[in-house]
């Protein structure tokens, strides 16, 4: 075991790596592109009141077993389980985790890697050559082979890093960045032709579909996704968390941040949308519904982008350059997880651990690439769709059912002596005990 664990170095530290953990592709392609499939504001409304009243629930409980733990996911749960049967269950459960994060980075980096080349395409553009323009535009094995490698590096030299240089350093850099460009490109496509009418489209909901329960299933797998719960990155944050540290308001900035700027991303691409309409770029379907996944972001924005003109080429820039930094956030906080377990269960060096993980990831990457209609959808299912909701559930499971109530109240405590009385001690407990595992578990049925 090495005896010396990381911690993030101040509060914002903190903040900042938690909420780049759950602001990632999730929010900013995600959350629009699934608002623009399930009929607008309304799935925005069933998003908000998701987040708050069950994600946030079950992102604090991940937090409190890893602060409580002061180790990695499978150890921190291990520390809560009474009995040899509760402790296999435990193992189950982290372990099971850590194996959903890296395959949940094994896609996500080839998604990031198209992030990545989008970026550096406008670059080849105003350098004038052709053939980088259309390799870096184009699909093709060898550009995902190597972008999908340089994006997992660049994940492993941070992580490699540790806690306090590697994560929260680079989140501390990017954050700010991501929130810059972010806004910038909101002002300029609200200026737009068009972007008023994405404006309504976005906003005003339409209430007869609230209660769909497509669009709930969805609305709860967003915020799951979103906010990295059911994957043991936030068990491993929390346990990088000091116990002077208030966890109740800490969870609560960073849902507010990771709602916040879905919700702001919607502000951005739903109007580019519209304004894409205004240039005559094609935004619905054939069956009536607003275009999206890939062929929003890869078909719809560009050519929005072309029809801008010079200042397009920037504007396209600096969408994918939002896009990556985001990406990156989040990846590194998927490679954590099972880098941290590899350090304290088999006393591996960091830089070791890292580099190791990096290449079985790599080859589950390539795999991936290599047999890309099979097995991309399969992954992305499994892992957000099946085991996401499922961990997250057992993790209330282990905090509501398995930690005695009086040990919940001390780790708890820890920081915020007076949160016996409050509100959040009143309703918690029961919240994690009962409503989050069968909320869950209708979301999950209904899913299957
Ligand atoms: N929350 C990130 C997003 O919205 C994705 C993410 C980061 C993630 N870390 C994770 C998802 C761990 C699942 C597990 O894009």
């Amino acid at each position: 075991m090495s005896s010396i664990r990381g911690e993030f170095s101040s509060r914002f530290g903190f903040i900042m790596a938690a909420a780049g953990s759950a602001v990632g592709l999730g929010n900013i392609w995600g959350f629009p592109t699934q608002t623009a499939s399930n009929g607008g504001a309304a799935f925005v409304l069933a998003y908000l009141v998701l987040a708050f009243c069950l994600a946030y629930p079950a992102l604090m409980a991940e937090l409190v077993i890893g602060r409580h733990g002061q180790a990695n996911a499978v150890t921190s749960l291990q520390k809560l389980a009474n009995n040899s049967i509760q402790k296999r269950f435990a193992f189950i459960v982290g372990f099971g985790g850590i194996i959903c994060s890296g395959l949940i980075l094994s896609f996500y980096a080839i998604v990031a890697g198209w992030m990545f080349s989008a970026t550096l395409e406008p670059i080849a553009v105003i350098s004038g050559s052709e053939s980088a323009t259309s390799w870096l535009g184009e699909q093709s094995l060898s550009r995902n082979l190597i972008f999908t490698a340089a994006f997992i590096l660049l994940t492993v030299a941070i992580i490699s890093k540790g806690v306090e240089n590697g994560i929260e350093k680079w989140s501390k850099r990017l954050m700010p960045a991501l929130l810059f460009i972010l806004f910038a490109l909101i002002a300029y496509v609200l200026t737009q032709d068009g972007a008023m009418e994405g404006v309504k489209a976005y906003l005003v909901p339409d209430f007869g579909s609230i209660l769909d329960p497509n669009l709930l299933v969805s609305a709860l797998g967003q915020a799951f996704f979103s906010l990295s719960l059911g994957t043991s990155v936030m068990i491993i944050y929390g346990s990088y968390i000091s116990k002077q540290e208030n966890l109740v308001s800490l969870g609560a900035y960073v849902t507010l941040i990771d709602v916040f700027i879905a919700f702001v991303a919607g502000m951005l691409i739903i109007p580019a949308m519209y304004v894409a309409q205004a240039q005559g770029v094609e935004i619905f379907s054939q069956t009536g519904e607003l275009l999206s996944e890939d062929t929003l972001v890869f078909q719809v924005l560009p050519a929005l982008f072309d029809s801008m003109g010079g200042i397009g080429i920037f504007i396209g820039f600096a969408f994918f350059a939002l896009m990556s930094i985001a990406a990156l956030t989040s990846s590194i906080s998927m490679l954590e997880a099972p880098v941290s377990y590899a350090v304290e269960k088999f006393a591996l060096a960091r830089v070791h651990a890292t580099r190791l993980i990096g290449v079985i990831v790599s080859v589950v990457s390539v795999t991936i690439i290599l047999n890309f209609n099979s097995l991309f959808g399969f992954v992305v299912q499994l892992t957000t769709q099946f085991a996401q909701p499922l961990i997250g559930m057992l993790c209330c499971v282990f905090a509501g059912w398995i930690w005695h109530r009086g040990k919940l109240l001390n780790a708890i405590k820890e920081g915020n002596e007076s949160v016996e009385n409050s509100f959040f001690w009143k309703i918690w407990p029961w919240y994690i005990k009962f409503v989050c595992p069968l909320a869950i578990a209708l979301v999950f049925i209904n899913s299957l």
